[in-house]
């Protein structure tokens, strides 16, 4: 199916293509607008920002897929950000991400209802390791018993990933 932007999105990425000699510095932009009106980055939005910004397929793609913001599949409303870095994994953080994955009953990557469990790099909170972000909502020195409260505080107070562009 051929995806399209809002007339909202077009003008925010046209005004951005004045901004710059060449459309590469645009692609992320417009990758968060297509993630935003399509809820996440299938195929057919990937075509639709190539197809918008004139690059090459491959670029668009080698963008969507290094970065964790960006979602290839659906997501629930909760996305929780759990860090495995070093300083999180000294600390216990794969006891708290298998915390959330056995109370959730989905792996790291996959969704439960409202839920999403993604692996993340450093979320600069080194010193109160380990450390999950859920939107703006940190958890800091996180132990695998905190699992169920988080997840209900979560359930009472969704926290969405906030608008980028
Ligand atoms: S290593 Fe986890 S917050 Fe920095």
């Amino acid at each position: 199916m051929s995806l399209e932007f809002s007339a909202e999105a077009t003008k925010k990425i046209e005004a951005l293509c004045e901004r710059y000699p060449t459309r590469q510095p645009v692609v992320l932009a417009a990758l968060h607008l297509a993630q935003k009106e399509h809820g996440h980055l299938s195929d057919d939005a990937l075509a639709l920002v190539a197809r918008t910004l004139d690059l090459p397929l491959a670029h668009v793609y080698g963008v969507a897929t290094f970065y964790t913001m960006f979602r290839r599949a659906p997501a629930g409303t909760n996305i929780l950000r759990v860090c495995t870095n070093i300083s999180c994994m000294l600390r216990g953080a794969y006891d708290v991400l298998a915390a959330f994955e056995q109370k959730l009953g989905v792996k790291k990557g996959g969704t439960a209802g409202a839920f999403t469990i993604v692996e993340e790099e450093c979320l600069a909170a080194c010193a109160n390791a380990p450390a999950i972000v859920c939107g703006t909502r940190y958890f800091l020195d996180v132990t695998p018993d905190q699992a169920g409260a988080i997840l209900e505080e979560l359930r009472r107070e969704p926290r969405p990933e906030g608008e980028v562009v």
